[in-house]
């Protein structure tokens, strides 16, 4: 019973290194890279699509399966899913919840707002 959960324990000890290590992993920031495109630099979209900054990784691996079953879909992320593996998946889940879910310029914009209309201007 002991021996099965060591077991356990150990074939989970890769997957935890290898997710931390995301960020620093050229590949993993490639594929990253490739759905900056719709999501935003970092995850962090302008536009009407998904921000995956910040977004729970378990969350994030469960719906990059879904979109992976569905295969005789013509919509977006259905085809931008399809070459990914599973252990991919997992660091740009790992990597997409460890950005910043923050708009650097919307906060300074607002800030600056903020002191002008306290300024009386
Ligand atoms: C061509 C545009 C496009 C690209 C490239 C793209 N996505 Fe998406 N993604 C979308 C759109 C549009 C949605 C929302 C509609 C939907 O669910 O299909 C979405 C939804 C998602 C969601 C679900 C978010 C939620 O809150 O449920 C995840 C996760 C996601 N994308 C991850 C990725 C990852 C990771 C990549 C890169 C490997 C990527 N996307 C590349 C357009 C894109």
């Amino acid at each position: 019973m002991l021996k099965k959960k060591l077991l356990v324990l150990f074939a989970l000890i890769p997957l935890f290194t290898t997710a931390y290590a995301a960020a620093d992993n050229p590949h993993i920031m490639t594929l990253a890279g490739s759905c900056a495109a719709c999501h935003g630099t970092n995850g962090l979209s302008l536009g009407g699509t998904p921000v995956l900054a910040g977004l729970d990784a378990g969350y994030f691996v469960k719906r990059m399966h879904e979109y992976q079953k569905q295969t005789d879909s013509t919509e977006v992320m259905p085809q931008n899913v399809r070459g990914l593996t599973a252990e991919e998946i997992l660091q740009l889940g790992q990597y997409f919840a460890e950005q910043p879910r923050a708009y650097p310029h919307a906060q300074e914009h607002s800030l600056k707002a903020r002191s002008q209309t306290m300024r009386g201007k």
